[in-house]
């Protein structure tokens, strides 16, 4: 699905005494079967940004394109509700967002809601849970007697039984550690793989997540987008990247700090690749 925005810009409590402009003048394109990162620092909007393409905040300047559906100011939250169906969102603790009495309940949420029938709604909680890699024997157990870790496959397993076309990730690995956050990312990422059509918009700290899990950054700084482009594009840039408050990959400083050229090349930004690209250098260039 194509998102398209155009000078949107989002006013928290607007004419209150607390109104508090978020995000303003953002311009994004993104084609379906995209894998985009929005990166920036604490406050800088990405939340407010995200949470307009599933319709849970309406823009208050400009417009936003979602599909077929093109979003307004003014706006009423209800006429959009055709948009959680196709537009998943996952938050920080998604967790958090478990209520039902068994886990095989709270995972056919979605597709109960969206008129899915009873035969393809389990085939969906069955394939989802297996996406996750929950095992079957927990879908009779109530979600709050897991472990914080299968809880969190619960609330993701919800979210991907609903068959969306673009997941938006606001920081879907928040308190992981590093394996959990990997196997976490590897999920999304065979998700996106399965279906050309698919994107994901993974919102993170991280910037190592960012280059190895997008194509395409997005980087945010006080309300507005300041850079974008590939990650090795936007890591060409490390001082303006420090102006946004962000580092590039420690790869990409060690590199820098061997290669001042930057003439060198990595795609994943993982310690093993790194290693091979310094020896190169230090050979003197050319292939290993
Ligand atoms: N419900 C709200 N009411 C008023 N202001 C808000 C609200 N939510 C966020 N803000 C403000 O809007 C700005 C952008 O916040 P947002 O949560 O989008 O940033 P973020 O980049 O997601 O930050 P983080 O990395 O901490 O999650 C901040 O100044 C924040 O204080
Ligand atoms: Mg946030």
């Amino acid at each position: 699905m194509q998102i398209k925005a155009q000078n949107l810009g989002f006013t928290y409590g607007e004419g209150t005494p607390f109104e508090k402009k978020a995000v303003s003048g953002i311009d994004v394109d993104i084609p379906p079967g995209s894998r985009i990162a929005v990166v920036g620092h604490t406050g800088s909007g990405k939340s407010t940004l995200v949470q307009h393409l599933n319709g849970l905040l309406v823009p208050t300047e400009g417009t936003l394109t979602v599909g077929e559906t093109t979003i307004r100011p003014g706006m009423k939250q209800k006429v959009l509700h055709h948009l959680r169906r196709t537009v998943g969102m996952v938050f920080q603790y998604p967790e958090h967002q478990l209520f039902e009495e068994t886990v095989e309940k709270d995972i056919a949420f979605a597709p109960n809601n969206f008129g899915a029938g009873e035969k393809e709604t389990a085939e969906r909680v069955r394939r989802a849970a297996e996406a996750v890699g929950l095992d079957e024997s927990l879908l009779s157990r109530s979600p709050f007697e897991l472990s914080g870790g299968q809880m969190r496959r619960v609330a993701i397993a919800g979210v991907l039984a609903g068959h969306p076309d673009v997941l938006i990730l606001d920081e879907p690995a928040a308190g992981l550690d590093p394996k959990g956050r990997r196997a976490m990312m590897e999920m999304f990422s065979r998700w996106q793989q399965e279906q050309p059509f698919r994107s994901y918009i993974l919102v993170t700290h991280h910037m190592e997540d960012a280059a190895k899990y997008a194509d395409y950054l997005y980087v945010m700084n006080a309300g507005s987008i300041v850079m974008e482009g590939t990650p090795a594009e936007v890591f060409q840039s490390p001082a303006r990247l420090k102006e946004a408050r962000l580092d590039v990959p420690a790869a990409v400083r060690i590199l820098t700090e061997i290669d001042g050229s930057g003439s060198f090349s990595l795609n994943t930004y993982e310690a093993d690749e790194t290693a091979d690209e310094i020896a190169r250098i230090l050979r003197g260039g050319g292939p290993l």
